[in-house]
């Protein structure tokens, strides 16, 4: 408390007063303004109590010089004479209550009022702060999002034109040697010349990859589109959530991933890479960063007996004491210091999980270690993605209509396919319910699911009510996460789906597959 008062009496009754409430005031008196804006830079104070006329200064100007330095401190005017007047210019001027120098015992109570509401205003300041912290993540994820998903459709394009160009260079190369073995001289160098395009287009398929990878991260970190659902490969999040939690795991463990079959599950795949993502960071902080070479976190992933997907996240770190393993799914429990843990991690994680019908299981060890495994239940069969699975391909060629709203996308797509397959590209819904069911009916149909004119699904019912057969042979392209109205759809319909960006040699296979299962029925029928 600091104290502005000339008479060493007058502080001795306050004191006695403030003792006689049970407080042990730890107080330092000031009487000039120079001491007291000394006092004010020198130590914290949590509250002032000033007299109202001294000698040297003044209550008035001692609660001007506080309120000058900005901050949050209350002021308690303490007066022999207050009239009305002063006492409202006082509070006007940011006091926050005024006592008579008479009677004392109110003050008390008015000192720890102060207190407690100048707490609660610095903790309403930090939650604002924190709001806005956290708003202002929101958008910067909104952003992040946003050029994730632009980067998608030219990544795609590029993708699928590097595959198509090694493509083209494996065919001219085998040319090239034809004609060296037959004993042509400028074909021999052709083939020297040829061969050394060979390792920069598999870097840059690489590359590729990576962007695709960091796209994806970015995508599923930025938290938006989390009412939407998909379906998800556990080994995928459990990539990604490793990829972004790399800088915490690095100097304190190495990270093995045992990955086995698991079936896909129907979810949010941000939400549960932000479980899969505490669940790493945990562990990672449970590690001594000592010894990052005897420290292991362990990601891996089978399917229970009773087919569910399990993922589990694994430590020899710390462990966690007996009496705690109730508690650490409890919101705000936490065992690290203040702006380490917020102890929300595993709530959350907890919450995602149950609401997809899963559960979370945990065992640990002080000193040993501790694992946590989460248990989903697999999707529905119709959500499983048409892996393309081999089949007897029909090396045909067949007829291939490509409907796509973004053209080079389509252009790709073309030059990928038209070696083996004829190629038809339409940039529109419209255009593409038009074009079936008029001429030669098409063996498979690449159909966009989102187009800005006519939606995939719309074409899909169109087709469907003019030539069921045709309707069967369409592949819908997705973007991998749908509004709800589509999510409906895409379960409702039993054809293949086919995720963006797609990659050239699963494309191939079901396009065989479409035209297989084609060729099969007009066996059988
Ligand atoms: N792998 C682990 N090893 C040891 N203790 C753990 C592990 N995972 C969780 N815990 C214990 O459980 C507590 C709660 O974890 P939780 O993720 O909910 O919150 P937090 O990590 O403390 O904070 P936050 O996740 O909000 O940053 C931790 O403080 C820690 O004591
Ligand atoms: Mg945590």
């Amino acid at each position: 408390m600091l104290h502005v008062e000339d008479s060493e009496d007058d502080e001795g009754l306050l004191l006695l007063e403030l003792r006689r409430a049970g407080y042990r005031p730890s107080s330092v008196r000031v009487e000039t303004q120079a001491a007291f804006l000394a006092a004010l830079e020198e130590g914290s104070w949590e509250i002032v109590i000033s007299d109202h006329t001294l000698p040297q200064y003044s209550g008035m100007q001692a609660l001007r010089d506080l309120r000058a330095r900005g901050g949050d401190i209350p002021f308690i005017l303490v007066s022999g004479t207050i009239g009305e007047a002063l006492a409202v210019d006082a509070m006007k001027a940011g006091a926050q209550d005024y006592v008579l120098k008479g009677d004392l015992t109110r003050l008390p109570a008015a000192i720890e009022r102060e207190l407690r509401e100048a707490a609660l205003r610095e903790e309403q300041a930090k939650m604002r702060e924190r709001l806005m912290i956290s708003e202002r993540m929101a958008s910067a994820g909104m952003l992040a999002a946003g050029v994730a998903h632009e980067i998608n459709n030219p990544l795609a394009i590029a993708a699928l034109n590097v595959d198509t160009s090694a493509e083209a260079l494996a065919r001219a190369a085998a040319l090239a040697n034809l004609m060296k073995s037959r004993g042509s001289g400028a074909a021999a160098a052709l083939s020297q010349e040829l061969a050394e395009l060979v390792a920069p287009l598999e870097d840059a398929r690489e590359a590729l990859k990576r962007i695709r990878d960091i796209v994806h991260d970015v995508k599923l970190f930025s938290r938006q589109n989390e009412e939407m659902v998909g379906t998800v490969d556990l080994r995928r999040v459990a990539d990604s959530s490793a990829r972004m939690a790399w800088n915490e795991i690095r100097h304190r463990a190495k990270l093995v991933k045992r990955y086995e079959e698991i079936p896909l599950v129907q979810a949010n795949e941000s939400r549960l890479g932000q479980v899969v993502l505490n669940l790493l960071v945990n562990a990672a902080q449970a590690m001594p960063d000592s010894y990052p070479s005897r420290n292991e976190i362990s990601i891996a992933t089978k399917t229970a007996e009773d087919g569910s997907a399990v993922l589990e996240v694994a430590d020899n770190g710390s462990g966690i004491p007996k009496e705690n393993l109730e508690r650490v799914f409890d919101a705000f429990f936490t065992t690290k210091p203040i702006g380490v843990g917020t102890g929300l991690g595993l709530a959350i994680c907890r919450g995602i999980v149950l609401e997809l019908g899963g559960r979370i299981e945990l065992e640990s060890e002080v000193g040993r270690g501790t694992s946590f495994r989460i248990i989903l239940p697999p999707g529905r069969a119709s959500e499983v993605v048409a892996k393309a699975a081999p089949v007897d391909p029909s090396h045909e060629r067949a007829r291939v209509l490509v409907v796509d709203d973004e053209v080079p996308l389509g252009r790709a797509l073309e030059r990928l396919l038209r070696v083996h397959h004829d190629v038809t590209v339409l940039t529109g819904g419209e255009d593409a319910i038009r074009r079936i069911g008029h001429g030669d009916p098409f063996d498979v149909i690449l159909l966009d699911v989102m187009m800005p004119d006519v939606s995939g699904m719309r074409v899909y019912d169109e087709v469907r009510a003019v030539d069921p057969e045709q309707a069967e042979r369409i592949v819908f392209l997705t973007g991998g996460a749908f509004a709800p109205s589509a999510r409906e759809f895409l379960d409702r319909v039993s054809n293949p789906k086919l995720e963006k960006p797609v990659e050239m040699g699963n494309l191939l296979l079901l396009i065989d597959e479409v035209v297989t299962r084609g060729v099969r029925k007009r066996q059988n029928g």
